[in-house]
């Protein structure tokens, strides 16, 4: 790591088990990743990614936005929630919502996400079935800047690998976490040395 960075605060948005969560505080804490994780929210009360924030005396932030919120309510209310929070990039990290345009235009250039495909391949849900279904070659991850179009944004790093004959939609699921692991806490660290921007 570029001993010479200062610290980016970074918040990050998880819906589930938080995997790329963990690596990107295993990455802060053994100083490969210039960071200080500010919080971490999810849409889901039982996520366990709140848990890992919570190890980390980190902010664990529901946010409870009711049975079926449309998309302008549940962002009216995570920007209730980033309200006083100190950060300069948004990390959406298995976060299983859509944005909507405004708040994306309104964070322009200061939201990743990681999708699990070699986008522009296998945009929305279930890839890996799909990689299989369409018996690609080749499978990965991608982290890409957040645009108002769906896993469109600029891209900023992949890792791809080989699909094997006998690879399941479990084993890539697992083969592609392995990736994200990897370029996620790196994609961060090139904002964080200002050497990458939309
Ligand atoms: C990751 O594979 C991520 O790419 C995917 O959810 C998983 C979350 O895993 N995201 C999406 O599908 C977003 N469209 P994690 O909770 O263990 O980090």
């Amino acid at each position: 790591m570029n001993q010479e960075v200062s610290p980016i605060n970074i918040v990050v948005l998880a819906s589930g088990y938080g995997s790329n969560l963990q690596a990107i505080i295993d990455a802060i804490n053994t100083n490969r990743l210039s960071a200080r994780l500010t919080a971490v929210i999810s849409d889901q009360k039982n996520a366990f990614a709140l848990e890992r924030a919570q190890r980390e005396n980190v902010p664990a932030i529901y946010v409870n936005a009711g049975k079926k919120p449309d998309r302008i309510e549940f962002d009216r209310i995570l920007l209730e929630a980033l309200y006083g929070l100190k950060f300069e990039l948004i990390i959406l990290a298995g976060f299983m919502r859509i944005l909507s345009a405004e708040f994306v235009e309104r964070y322009h250039g200061c939201i990743m996400n990681i999708h699990p495909s070699l986008l522009p391949r296998h945009k929305g849900m279930n890839t890996h079935e799909r990689v299989l279904r369409n018996g690609d070659e080749f499978h990965g991850a991608t982290v890409h800047f957040v645009t108002p179009e769906l896993d469109a944004g600029p891209i900023i790093l992949q890792k791809s690998f080989r699909v094997a004959f006998d690879d399941t939609a479990e084993r890539l699921k697992e083969r592609v976490h392995e990736c994200e692991h990897q370029i996620y806490p790196q994609a961060i660290q090139l904002f964080a040395e200002s050497a990458i921007s939309i």
